[in-house]
């Protein structure tokens, strides 16, 4: 199996996903500790993580963190695009500063759009519909990528720790893919580290809400960020906690480095074997390689290192499209576009698949399938907000109480005071986008 940004293919087994590429479940053990957890993230549609134990810790600590995400203005709005936006805002709401990439240079290289098409689409399509949405300009920055400066140039800079072996391997690149479209992964690992940089805020946890097709580019990013730290602080096979220097030059400062931020920290049994360029902390276990590795990545930068944590990611699952297969600006009657009106709405949601069966009798007597039904996703993705109303239409729609045309009728009233409350803030939206805009 293979996890290809690029493509329109759509995943069906969210648990092996997780499996083959080592993502870890998001269970409630995570979200349950988060004030006042958003839907998405409380009902699965979030399934899978790396490190949000890291930004937990942060939100305990009342320690300062980010999220980054990126938008690809290339075509309308729709539901599935909806989805990272309100976890953004949720994040906005218990206080990360935040920042979104407007992947104009993605959309150029792999979509072939002008720079000038996209800043378009950016701004009515995304940017306004995300003030609409609830955004706010407080500790919040929109950004093109080609615009900033600092993204390009660690593009190139950063680049130089992989290779075209990795490259292949992972986005499955060959003599034909052009050179931009190659270079828009960096970009990407641009847009998620630079935010660590000292101008935009300095070295502090940042966490990536994405789509699960984005993996690839979270791992990428992650082995680049490592890559570049001066220290890697691991348990070694003799089952201690080390921390090694990677480079060759200032060791000794680095490893007095290292004792003085370690001991600050209250570890006392520390060893140091300067051949190895190794400090043993023999009184830390593996619970504390984190905040070892947290307190020593901020200090890399008076040693010319860029110390960047490793940036954490959330997965969401795809939307089904209202006809069955993948949500796609490319097939309209598949999704409903934030632009859509009421009545355009409500044909496709009556056009719908739903779980419900053959005719009236059977499904009173069977009743529905809400799992595989366009209209029950609607309603638990976007449109019902208490969990008890959406457990009331699931077992009604289980035990055959609830027939098909009703519930329709039911989503498609939703979505129209969905949409017409965000025409209206659209609108408002249109002159306060130069407060976002960096
Ligand atoms: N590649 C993303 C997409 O296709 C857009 C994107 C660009 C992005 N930079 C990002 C997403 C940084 C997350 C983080 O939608
Ligand atoms: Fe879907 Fe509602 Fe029909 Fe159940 S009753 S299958 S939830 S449309």
């Amino acid at each position: 199996m293979k996890i290809d940004p690029w493509s329109s293919s759509t995943y069906q087994d969210y648990a092996r996903l997780r499996e083959e590429f080592g993502i870890e479940e998001f269970s409630e053990d995570l979200w349950g500790q988060l004030p006042n957890p958003h839907r998405l993230l409380r009902r699965g549609v979030v399934f899978g993580h790396r490190d949000f134990q890291v930004i937990l810790n942060a939100i305990k600590n009342s320690k300062p963190w980010a999220i980054l995400t990126g938008l690809m203005p290339s075509g309308k709005m729709h539901l599935g695009h909806k989805m990272v936006i309100d976890e953004v805002i949720y994040y906005q709401s218990i206080g990360a500063d935040i920042s979104v990439a407007v992947a104009d240079i993605e959309a150029y290289a792999t979509r072939g759009f002008s720079l000038e098409e996209t800043e378009e689409l950016a701004i009515k399509e995304y940017i306004q519909n995300y003030i609409a949405l609830g955004l706010k300009p407080e500790n919040c920055r929109i950004y093109f990528q080609s615009r900033n400066e600092d993204v390009k140039d660690l593009a190139f800079i950063l680049g130089r720790k992989v290779n075209w072996s990795q490259m292949t391997a992972t986005y499955g690149f060959s003599g034909e893919t052009n050179m931009s479209h190659v270079l828009s992964p960096l970009i990407q690992t641009g847009d998620i580290l630079h935010v660590q940089l000292d101008k935009y805020g300095g070295i502090r946890p940042v966490l990536v809400p994405v789509g699960v097709d984005q993996d690839p580019h979270i791992r990428l990013c992650r082995d680049i960020a490592k890559a570049h730290r001066l220290y890697n602080i691991t348990k070694t096979r003799d089952a201690r906690i080390g921390v090694f220097v990677k480079i060759d030059k200032d060791v000794d400062k680095l490893l007095d480095n290292a004792e003085d931020v370690i001991r600050k920290l209250g570890f006392k049994e520390l060893e140091r074997i300067t051949e190895y360029k190794a400090l043993y902390v023999d009184d830390a276990t593996e619970q504390d390689i984190q905040i070892i590795d947290e307190n020593l990545a901020p200090t890399e930068v008076s040693f010319k290192g860029y110390g960047f944590i490793s940036p954490s990611a959330t997965f969401h699952r795809f939307m089904t499209g209202l006809t069955g297969g993948k949500m796609s600006s490319s097939k309209p009657e598949s999704a409903i576009f934030l632009s859509d009106t009421p009545e355009e709405a409500k044909k496709k949601i009556m056009h719908a698949k739903t779980g419900g069966a053959v005719t009236l009798e059977q499904q009173r007597r069977e009743g529905g399938k809400p799992e595989k039904c366009m209209i029950y996703e609607l309603f638990l993705y976007h449109l019902i907000e208490d969990d008890e109303e959406l457990l009331g239409i699931y077992n009604a729609c289980r035990n055959g109480e609830q027939m098909c045309g009703s519930c329709k009728k039911y989503a498609a009233e939703l979505m129209t005071n969905l949409l017409e409350d965000l025409k209206e803030k659209r609108e408002e939206a249109a002159s306060k986008i130069d407060l976002y805009l960096s």
